[in-house]
């Protein structure tokens, strides 16, 4: 069997193309998702229903033959999992009962309530071709603090900032428990059959000197460090958005094979000063996704000549928007994919 292109870029080969997936690959821009998910009824339905969230998961990879599958699921379903209520409203995203408290873990409730997750990933590796890779997820801790104690959406999470910076040795230890939850669930999806995983740390950029390191690095290493206890070696993307000035130490201290940069740190730069250490994802600005035309092209090509022969994957800089003309994907895929270096 030939090893999955995916994987080799995360074990740090120097291919002969890039890989490429999207964050948000599977969504609302395509319309064979907005019927599957009138079907399911909602979108936690959706989640929770292995035969149609692997379908989902499996349609972008039918339509644009990306290199690898993103499992169909949501950050959130771990603080639905550790028992806090969720819901997801149309047109405002998701509403959870405000916590700032987690209790001791019951690691058989836990899995219990993400099993459905669990099948999904077992029904894809079944229908998925041996070439493509198969991603699982998981929010980092900060960012699902975030959300867990601000109940809500944010840009700023002052809320939950402001209970973090008040409340330190409280939200150290809660930061602990999602440490623990975290590194059972994406152990548990490596047992299920994914190839990689993905730590969705959406909400890094909002924290200064030395919090950073308090709340993004090291939790993030100690997960790291538990999954590759078990899994020695098992390739790990780490994508702490907006970090800016702080990728650099992410890259060397965080442990993971592959650092996502969104659309605002330049690209050359990333890999000069931390290229040799990981492999680098991302960089594509969604809006010129969703723009189109010459600026696409003309941004694909600025990043697949930045990337050089280093060991990179076409990815965005942030998620898909849902606006976004699927012929901009197909146009995305065919110029990877016809890249040659
Ligand atoms: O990438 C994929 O295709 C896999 C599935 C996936 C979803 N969410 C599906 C989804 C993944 C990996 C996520 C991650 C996620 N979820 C993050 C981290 C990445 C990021 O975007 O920063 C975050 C912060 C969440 C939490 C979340 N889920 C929010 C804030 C929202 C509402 C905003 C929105 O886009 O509607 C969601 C909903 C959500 N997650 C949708 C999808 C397809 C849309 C819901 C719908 O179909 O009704």
């Amino acid at each position: 069997m030939k090893k999955k292109l995916l994987i080799r870029t995360l074990q740090g080969e120097k291919t002969s193309r890039v890989p490429f997936w999207l964050m948000r690959q599977a969504g609302r821009y395509l319309p064979e998702y907005r019927e599957l998910r009138k079907q399911a009824g909602s979108f936690l339905n959706l989640c929770f229903n292995p035969e149609m969230a692997a379908r989902v998961t499996l349609q972008p990879i039918e339509r644009f033959d990306m290199d690898a599958a993103i499992l169909f699921s949501d950050i959130l379903v771990v603080p639905h999992a550790l028992g806090q209520k969720l819901e997801f409203t149309e047109g405002e995203g998701p509403k959870l009962e405000p916590l700032k408290k987690i209790n001791d873990i019951d690691f058989e409730a836990f899995d219990k309530k993400l099993s459905p997750i669990y099948e999904t990933i077992r029904t894809v590796k079944k229908n998925l071709a041996e070439d493509k890779a198969l991603i699982g997820f998981a929010g980092a801790p900060w960012t699902i603090a975030c959300y867990m104690i601000q109940g809500r959406g944010d840009n700023e999470f002052t809320e939950a900032k402001k209970f973090a910076f008040s409340n330190t040795a409280e939200f150290d230890q809660m930061m602990e428990k999602l440490v623990a939850a975290t590194s059972h669930y994406l152990i548990e999806q490596i047992k299920a059959g994914v190839d990689a995983v993905q730590i969705f740390d959406s909400w890094a950029g909002l924290l200064p000197e030395p919090y950073f390191g308090r709340w993004v690095i090291q939790p993030t290493q100690n997960i790291v460090k538990a999954v590759h206890k078990v899994y020695p070696d098992f390739p790990i993307i780490g994508f702490p958005r907006r970090a800016g000035m702080f990728y650099q130490d992410y890259a060397e201290q965080a442990g993971v094979s592959c650092v996502g940069i969104d659309q605002y740190t330049p690209l050359d730069r990333a890999i000069c000063s931390f290229g040799s250490k990981v492999a680098i994802q991302g960089n594509l600005d969604p809006v010129a996704l969703l723009a189109g035309g010459k600026t696409l092209e003309g941004e694909i090509k600025r990043i697949l000549a930045a990337a050089g022969k280093s060991p990179f994957i076409f990815n965005l800089g942030h998620g898909i928007i849902k606006e976004t003309p699927p012929a901009h994907v197909e146009l995305l895929a065919k110029l990877v994919k016809a890249h040659e270096r």
